[in-house]
């Protein structure tokens, strides 16, 4: 099976390689001038004070929640996602409970989680899943009172009535994974308003050194390199493009949706969306795994939507439930989005699609 579509395609050119090569030129490959510039730029683009660039995005999960002082209780989670805002809870000694999703936006609601707070309740997660905004005010005072950290790891450059992504949590958490619209290979950052937050996040990223040799915790090394912030630099200049052209993709697939039976997932008032990932979900009854096959027999890079954390094998213990997400995931598939797709290849999928289902 050869796939001619891939699922996804980081865009990455003459100008990466470049940024790179400077970098590897100066000799100085980590902690440098470069990382500054783009920790500054990712903090103008999404309306912060602060910027703390690390490892990966699992990894600013995991920084935002100790620098919150979450080291116990619970972590309220929504149950559609990548495993990493359920794994962090635990690795810093709290229970996740997951919370269910809406069945339009995939995201958790302001009323699910705050019917899930409980007495125990530390921290919510809060998901701009697949790039689409989570209703962050509405969240926000519905848990008055419990900080919120917000996974943005896929939502750079989407926006909620015009306050970008990034800007919602006490620490708002980004990924620059690959499949990610800004990408540096692995990478991640953490943003926030508030100076001791960010002190607190710098220390955590670098051993815990307060200052050099200055150990006041034992910290993990988290740091995010030059010439990874180099490639990032890059990217994030390009970003609007990316994204014009991601939503052009999509649109075009959101037309076709409807008459092969197919449901997308829904934006919320008010948001315009970078279209990281485009999922739909199958006709209940109809079998998806012979949908994604049938693409990929096709050429077509589709794969599954994502992971119901309450049937992942790493957190089955917990035995809880969230029925929307499971069946979210068992009828979801994504399409490929990237920004080269030329707009063949995008009818390719689309009639690819319809033979699949038809
Ligand atoms: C919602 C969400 N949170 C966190 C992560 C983790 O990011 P990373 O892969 O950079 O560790 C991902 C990545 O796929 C994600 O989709």
């Amino acid at each position: 099976m050869t796939i001619r579509i891939p699922i996804a395609r980081p865009e990455l050119g003459p100008e990466e390689s470049a940024a790179v090569a400077e970098v590897l030129a100066s000799g100085m490959l980590i902690s440098g001038r470069v990382v500054a510039e783009f920790e500054a730029g990712l903090a103008e683009r999404c309306g912060r004070r602060h910027c703390v660039a690390v490892a990966n995005g699992t990894a600013a999960l995991e920084l935002a929640l100790r620098a919150l002082g979450v080291d116990g209780g619970e972590v309220l989670v929504p149950a559609l996602s990548w495993p990493s805002p359920g794994h962090v809870a635990e690795w810093v000694g709290a229970t996740p409970r997951l919370v269910d999703i809406d069945p339009g936006t995939w995201n958790g609601t302001a009323d699910a989680l705050s019917a899930a707070r409980t007495d125990a309740t530390r921290c919510a997660i809060a998901i701009d899943q697949f790039g689409v905004p989570a209703e962050h005010p509405a969240i926000a005072a519905a848990l008055a009172g419990l900080p919120i950290v917000e996974d943005a790891a896929c939502a750079i450059g989407s926006t909620l009535d015009g306050r970008p992504c990034g800007s919602f949590g006490d620490v708002s958490c980004l990924s620059f994974h690959p499949r990610k619209v800004v990408t540096t290979g692995e990478g991640g950052a953490c943003l926030t308003d508030d100076d001791g937050l960010a002190e607190e996040l710098r220390i955590l990223r670098n051993h815990g050194q307060r200052a050099v040799g200055d150990f006041a915790r034992s910290g993990p090394n988290e740091r995010l390199t030059e010439m990874q912030a180099a490639i990032g630099l890059v990217q994030l200049g390009r970003l609007d493009g990316m994204i014009r052209r991601r939503r052009e993709i999509c649109d075009a697939y959101r037309e076709a949706l409807p008459g092969l039976g197919l449901a997308g997932q829904a934006h919320p008032a008010g948001a315009a969306v970078n279209e990281q990932t485009f999922g739909v979900v199958v006709a209940a009854g109809m079998d998806r795994d012979a949908v994604i096959a049938s693409l990929q027999a096709q050429g077509i890079g589709a794969g599954i939507l994502s992971y119901a954390l309450t049937r992942i094998g790493s957190l089955a213990h917990l035995g809880q439930s969230a029925p929307t997400a499971e069946d979210v995931v068992d009828r979801g598939l994504a399409l490929p989005v990237y920004p080269a797709m030329a707009d063949a290849d995008v009818a390719d999928v689309i009639a690819a699609l319809a033979v699949a289902v038809g």
